[in-house]
């Protein structure tokens, strides 16, 4: 991460090994006295990095996530796209599992992104190819020095993370919140990737302009649950149909026989921990050991983490006689030289989630399968592992299952030699002696602890639908350009258009029943910015009897640049007449009022029981 190599930095001189005294103490204990100290340490370092209120994130928005609080050597006081994705992601899984006093900061964190998606940036504007900006100032500023951009995982991520917070609204019966909220934003970013996914891209390391596994990877979840998202919403996506076939059809390609290339530029070997993170980011709890999704259990995610983490263990001093079968630190790719190239812990934590995932999986599927490409794996942890497929019922089931279990501990076990007493994640550690490096307090570090926690725990995420997944029979390239506008309704507190009644029918030009009561639409074309609401308010108490405080909101749910119409329904008895206007709040409260004379409208009755009123600014 972090690292231009296009840049002449020659970082590798200012880091020489620290003295002993500099070595911190090590933690010492059970692992899972650790784990669950460490759980506390790791959410509450998250929190820490979240503006506005987070100890370490001074001078962040509300809902930005600070990659980490070091200002200089290095300085990371910016907000990643990706990192803020993840670490989103994982707070939303922790809602999900029940930690309820989340759910206002991960509403700020969506209301900031709709807030980036629209600020011009080096990498273009909303509708121009911004979206994969990497990185923004805290106070979501543009970031206008060299960098490595586009990085086209970023949109993909966001989405799956707002999706994730979607399925939950959905659920628990806000499908108001979901619709005239978080869709609009969604649908930027599932059309950003419907359009460039077959472009290269800076990899999820920000080195290497080509195209990279796990950004591939991640673009086709989002593409396969935006558009089920989309469904639910009784919406569609029908560029995701036609996309995700092609995007799955690349996939495949990365795979070498035993490994997946990582990057198809930048003349490396390809091992690289962006394909442990791409099986961990894809899987899917409800899914079978597929290899086409790289699910983790899958046989070529099994041999690629083989492939992946054995090229550490002759290159990290700390690594030395350490056996086959037991974990190891695990650095970015053998090749690395950022920092003279150590292990992070965000990869060490990602190498065991794999391995949890992959176990949670055979307990559900009921069996382990080990096939060719797998066994090298298999032998490994269970010297006597054969091709075959093992019935949960049998012994060597039972022995794999505890095999796995044991290696993944092992992987968290390195972790805790390498994490101070105080609990403190820094993105690395010195691969000479295990003392931290590089930036301090890194927030995707703590997240990468949380997810890989809860995974040996066995609280997944939901499904996203890996098993839709269906392979064309060729490749094809391709694009395909979709909706994009600002999305502008970020009011939380008031998210929802009340519920028209049903509309009586006609029979022969006479009502069945007459309405007594009308729903009347009101649509007013008003072009706001970012954090600009629209309310009507008028004479009646259903209006709010003129007062600002009691206006009712319309929804920006319709609203695109082309169109800019802002909307609601409110139920009138019919006969009702009031006077009314609209008006615009800003994110600071204060009101503008439209210009006079008053409008007026009378209720009148009709058979359909609604009415419509299209108005625009004045
Ligand atoms: C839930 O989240 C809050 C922050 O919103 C945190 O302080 C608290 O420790 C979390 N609770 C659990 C059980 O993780
Ligand atoms: C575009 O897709 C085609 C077909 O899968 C593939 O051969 C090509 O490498 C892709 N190019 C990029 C830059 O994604
Ligand atoms: C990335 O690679 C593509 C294809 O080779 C090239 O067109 C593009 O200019 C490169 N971008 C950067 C920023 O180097
Ligand atoms: C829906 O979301 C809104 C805004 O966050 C909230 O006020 C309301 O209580 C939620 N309703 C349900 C049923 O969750
Ligand atoms: C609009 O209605 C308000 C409230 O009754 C009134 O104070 C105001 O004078 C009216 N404006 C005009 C131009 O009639
Ligand atoms: C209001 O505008 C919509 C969309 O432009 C149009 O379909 C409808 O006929 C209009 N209704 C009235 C009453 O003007």
């Amino acid at each position: 991460m972090r690292f231009l190599s296009t840049l002449p930095l020659l970082l590798g001189a200012a880091f020489a090994l620290p003295s002993p005294e500099d070595i911190q103490e090590r933690a010492t204990g059970s692992l899972s006295s650790w784990l669950s100290s460490e759980n506390t340490v790791a959410l509450q370092g998250v929190l820490n990095n979240i503006g506005a209120g987070g100890s370490k994130a001074s001078g962040a928005s509300a809902g930005v996530v600070v990659a980490s609080p070091s200002k200089s050597n290095p300085d990371y006081f910016y907000t990643w796209t990706r990192d803020s994705a993840l670490v989103f992601k994982a707070l939303v899984d922790q809602l999900i599992a029940g930690n309820k006093s989340l759910e206002p900061l991960i509403q700020q964190y969506i209301s900031a992104q709709a807030n980036l998606q629209t600020v011009n940036n080096p990498s273009g504007g909303l509708c121009s190819g911004g979206l994969a900006e990497p990185k923004f100032e805290v106070n979501l500023t543009p970031f206008t020095g060299a960098w490595g951009r586009p990085q086209r995982d970023g949109p993909a991520l966001r989405a799956t993370a707002m999706i994730a917070y979607s399925r939950y609204l959905i659920a628990n019966g806000n499908t108001s919140a979901v619709n005239n909220i978080i869709w609009p934003i969604v649908q930027n970013d599932l059309s950003y990737v419907t359009q460039y996914w077959n472009q290269t891209t800076f990899d999820l390391w920000e080195e290497i302009n080509s195209s990279s596994f796990f950004t591939t990877a991640v673009q086709y979840r989002a593409l396969v649950e935006g558009n089920s998202l989309a469904t639910q919403l009784g919406k569609s996506c029908p560029n995701c149909v036609s996309q995700t076939p092609q995007v799955l059809c690349f996939l495949q390609s990365y795979w070498t026989g035993s490994y997946a290339l990582s990057n198809t530029g930048g003349g490396r070997s390809g091992k690289d921990a962006n394909s442990i993170l791409t099986s961990i980011h894809v899987f899917d709890p409800a899914a079978s050991c597929d290899s086409t999704t790289f699910q983790p259990c899958s046989d070529k995610a099994l041999a690629n983490h083989k492939v992946v983490t054995d090229s550490f263990r002759s290159i990290y001093s700390i690594n030395q006689g350490i056996a086959q079968g037991s974990g190891v630190a695990v650095g970015r790719y053998p090749e690395d030289s950022y920092y003279n190239g150590n292990p992070w812990y965000l990869n060490t934590f990602a190498a065991a989630e794999q391995l949890y995932d992959a176990v949670y999986q055979w307990k559900k599927i009921g069996s382990i399968s080990i096939t060719s490409i797998s066994l090298p794996f298999f032998k490994d942890v269970y010297s006597s592992a054969a091709v075959g497929t093992y019935a949960s019922s049998t012994t060597t089931f039972t022995s794999i299952i505890n095999a796995v279990q044991v290696y993944a501990d092992s992987y968290m076990s390195i972790a805790q030699k390498y994490t101070p007493s105080n609990g403190a994640l820094s993105e690395q550690y010195n691969r000479a002696d295990g003392t931290p490096l590089s930036a301090a307090d890194l927030t995707w570090s703590y997240a990468a602890f949380l997810t890989a926690y809860n995974a040996r725990a066995n609280v997944v995420p939901a499904s996203w639908g890996a098993s839709s997944a269906k392979l064309p029979n060729s490749c094809s390239s391709g694009s395909a350009t979709g909706p994009c506008s600002a999305a502008t309704n970020t009011n939380w507190g008031n998210p929802g258009t009340p519920t028209t009644s049903n509309p009586t029918t006609t029979t022969g030009g006479s009502c069945k029943t007459t309405p007594t009561s009308i729903a009347v639409t009101f649509n007013e074309q008003k072009t706001t910015s970012y954090g600009e609401n629209i309310y009507i308010v008028g004479s009646i108490p259903a209006l709010g009897n003129w007062n600002t405080a009691n206006a009712v909101a319309l929804s920006a749910s319709k609203y695109t640049a082309s169109n800019p119409v802002w909307s609601v329904t409110i139920n009138f008895a019919t006969g009702t007449s009031f006077e009314y206007k609209y008006i615009k709040k800003a994110q600071d409260g204060s009101v503008t009022w439209e210009s006079d004379p008053n409008r007026s409208y009378t209720v009148a009755g009709n058979c359909a029981g609604t009415a419509t009123e299209n108005d625009s600014w004045r």
